[in-house]
């Protein structure tokens, strides 16, 4: 595809696999903002298209974008296999292991930090909270109703297929998608983009690399919910 000032960047991540990381770098929303304009976006942050465009051909050529795959190019089931092997697992193995550790640094540094720390557990246990029971709900009601789409449309069964309209879910998981984007964004502003501060011991190092690798998951994670998978759904229920 040819991109342009026009393009929207969640299409941009979506067709261009090797524009993620990029995207990420320029701390640019390719997952809930992904409808904005990828020449503004770039506008917002400073950098100029062309540079972006110059980026991802760098991108392009590394040795780690040619595993980046084109989730536009498997059917809805690979995608859902790969979000719940690569990225719900992620979550349930990170999530206890981050509340362990923030737990410890607010214990030897709430004392000096409280201002940024106390606020941080919060938006982290919510956003913890609200993500589990968020993960419970695709697995076990929107991806099976997906499969069940799919299923209908390779077997012919068109005719059989009574389950509610996907838009339904989708619309549910896309504003939960937004609330959990909101709540990184404040972890990242209450933490200065995850600045340790002077003093700040090798725990505090550990538990910033892990929000900031938890950030860059969650983003891939939903912008292949909101940008393939979803719209793969809505398309192959009209087509049935
Ligand atoms: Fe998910
Ligand atoms: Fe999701």
């Amino acid at each position: 595809m040819s991109i342009q000032y026009e393009t929207p960047v969640g299409e941009v991540a979506s067709t261009l696999p090797a524009s993620v990381r990029v995207l990420e770098r320029y701390g640019i929303d390719y997952c809930c903002g992904g409808s904005k304009p990828l020449g503004a976006a770039c506008q917002e942050k400073g950098v100029p298209l062309d540079q972006f465009l110059a980026d991802v051909e760098t991108a392009k050529q590394s040795a780690g974008a040619s595993r980046a795959r084109d989730w536009n190019a498997v059917s809805a089931s690979e995608l859902i296999a790969h979000i719940l092997e690569k990225h719900h697992a992620y979550l349930r193995n990170e999530f206890p292991r981050l509340t362990q550790l923030l737990e410890k640094v607010v214990t030897a540094h709430g004392a000096t930090h409280g201002e940024s720390l106390l606020p941080l557990r919060d938006v982290y246990a919510g956003l913890r909270g609200e993500l589990e029971q968020h993960m419970w709900k695709e697995e076990n009601i929107l991806f099976p109703l997906i499969q069940q789409i799919e299923r209908a449309k390779v077997t012919g069964g068109a005719g059989q297929f009574r389950g509610m309209p996907v838009n339904n879910p989708i619309r549910v998981m896309e504003l939960e998608h937004e609330s959990a984007g909101n709540a990184l964004r404040e972890m990242r502003r209450l933490t200065e983009g995850y600045t340790v501060p002077a003093g700040g011991c090798a725990t505090y190092r550990a538990l910033f690399e892990g929000f900031q690798t938890l950030e860059a998951d969650l983003h891939e994670h939903i912008h292949l919910e909101n940008n393939n998978l979803f719209p793969k759904a809505v398309a192959l229920e009209e087509s049935l």
